[in-house]
């Protein structure tokens, strides 16, 4: 009898535990956000997050205000959709909100790859010195010349002046990709025997390959994050890890040319940190993600913008007309294809405000921190939140404030100048009356803002002057309209089209 009452207990026991441990105990205290758990136990809103992030966030924010917790997947994730009181998120130190502890679980389980303790701290001292102020001015030069390489090898035959046809997202992402790749990972050599053109030829071949590789990986990724591939996807993912590890080795990269300081510099400081080889070459691919994984699709979205918007792209090509004016250079035949500066790209308003005004429609990032300590959290309305140590905060800026129509009017549309004023100095965006600091973030912010941006908004603008100065562009079908956001990938950055756009595209001279 005693033996059957103790193997009662033990299971009851078990059952508790497991209960406890899937979160069916767990309620509000009064001072906490909102909880809602949703009705599956571990799992809570994990699939109607997953399936789409954006509007299950809406219908959560209609529910409970702007600020609520709910559980996705064994973890309580506190939203905060005020844009007045995202400061005090990113702003926090990190011994109470940790961005590291998240990125860290996600990037081992999508590249394989272990960070170091110091690697942020890495990260982001060669990305000043690299991407930003005097680096910028030799990384801009560097996609320029590799975009020339992609994009006007065929001028001197003639065959670019007949028209061709591709979808403009295909067209867009794998030019942008392969120039960005080439300019920070590095060319082919161009030694001995070789000579300048056939090692060009080598980048051509070399790059495309990678780009559809890219795109194998790139199509599996969110779910990959989410861990749900299935197996046959899984061991597909797990070849293409292996394949970019050693396309992107330590030991390959030895072998190129004007492989960018922004790469050898994080590669060296790694290795005097004792980081083993492999795991060098794990980061490459890591690296390699981050900056070519956003800037295609986003040049993508601002040439089908411009397309779709006439007197935009009037606007647009009157200033790069302009600039390259200004800057005593010409489009015309026979003459080298012109230089475009990263002094050049500062004379821009218009086109950066049309970039502004795509990543506002087409960027969306989640930003995370891990809940380090007990705390609260002060919101801008004064009230106060107790958050748990262990919970995650999260911010979703794109449905929290880029298209929220008291801040941006008509946020579904594509106006070129909205981040302008009449006189070419940038706008300031207001809410409830009050002047807002965060009101677009494609690039996150604080701490984990992406070290890039300056150089992403290089690149893609980059390309605008290169298709808009030298070729016609038509859409196939001039009908057609702009396709709706992959809603799978709502969290992971630039957000791409359900579908490509065909267009056709010549050179003009
Ligand atoms: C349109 C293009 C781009 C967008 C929208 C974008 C967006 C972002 C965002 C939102 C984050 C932060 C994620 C977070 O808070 O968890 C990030 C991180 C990062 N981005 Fe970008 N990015 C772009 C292009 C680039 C480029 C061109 C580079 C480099 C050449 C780059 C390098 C990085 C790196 C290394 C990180 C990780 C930073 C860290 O761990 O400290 N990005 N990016």
């Amino acid at each position: 009898m005693a033996f059957w009452a103790a193997v009662l207990g033990a299971l009851l026991v078990s059952i508790l535990g497991g209960l406890y441990l899937l979160g069916a105990f767990r309620r509000r205290r009064p001072t906490e956000p909102p909880l809602d758990k949703g009705h599956i136990p571990w799992l809570g809103y994990a699939l109607d997050f997953r399936k789409n992030s954006a509007e299950f966030l809406k219908k959560m924010q209609r529910r409970h205000g702007d600020i609520f917790t709910v559980l996705i997947g064994g973890y309580y994730f506190t939203f905060v959709m005020d844009p007045f009181s995202f400061g005090a998120i990113v702003k926090a130190s990190r011994a109470k909100l940790d961005f590291e502890a998240f990125a860290v679980e996600l990037v081992a389980r999508v590249f394989g790859y272990h960070p170091s303790k110091n690697n942020h701290k890495i990260i982001q001292v060669s990305s000043t010195k690299h991407l930003m102020g005097d680096g910028l001015v030799v990384m801009t030069q560097a996609m320029m010349e590799n975009l020339q390489t992609l994009m006007f090898h065929n001028r001197d035959s003639g065959e670019g002046r007949r028209w061709q046809q591709d979808g403009l997202f295909h067209y867009s992402y794998n030019i942008v990709f392969r120039a960005g790749y080439l300019a920070l990972f590095g060319n082919e050599p161009c030694t001995g025997t070789q000579s300048e053109e056939k090692a060009k030829e080598r980048d051509l071949i070399q790059s495309e390959e990678l780009f559809d590789e890219f795109r194998k990986y790139d199509r599996l990724f969110p779910r990959l994050a989410y861990a749900v591939l299935p197996p046959k996807d899984k061991m597909e993912a797990e070849r293409l890890k292996r394949l970019f590890w050693k396309v992107l080795s330590v030991k390959n990269s030895r072998e190129k040319d004007n492989i960018s300081g922004w790469i050898s510099d994080q590669e060296q400081f790694l290795a005097e940190l004792g980081v083993p080889e492999y795991m060098r070459d794990r980061f490459m691919f890591l690296l390699l993600w981050a900056a070519q994984g956003n800037t295609g699709p986003s040049s993508f979205w601002l040439l089908l913008y411009l397309m779709k918007h006439p007197e935009a792209m009037q606007a647009v090509r009157e200033e790069v007309d302009k600039v390259l004016g200004e800057a005593g250079q010409e489009v015309k035949p026979g003459s080298p294809v012109v230089n475009i500066t990263r002094d050049m790209l500062m004379k821009t308003p218009v086109l950066d405000s049309a970039v502004e005004e795509t990543l506002r429609l087409t960027a969306a990032p989640i930003l995370i921190r891990a809940v380090v300590e007990d705390l609260n959290l002060k919101m801008a309305n004064g009230r106060e939140y107790a958050l748990c140590k262990g919970d995650r905060i999260a911010l979703f800026p794109h449905v929290a404030v880029q298209m929220d129509p008291e801040v941006h009017p008509e946020p579904h549309t594509f106006k070129y100048n909205r981040f302008l004023n009449q006189d070419g100095t940038k706008k300031d965006f207001y809410k409830n009356g009050k002047k807002l600091k965060y009101f677009n973030m494609p690039w996150g912010a604080g701490t984990s803002i992406c070290p890039g941006r300056f150089f992403a908004v290089n690149e893609i603008k980059l390309f605008v002057f290169l298709m808009l100065s030298y070729y016609d562009l038509e859409l196939v079908n001039e009908k057609e309209e702009i396709p709706p956001i992959d809603v799978s990938r709502w969290g992971f950055g630039s957000m791409q089209p359900t579908h490509d756009v065909q267009f056709k595209y010549r050179l003009r001279i």
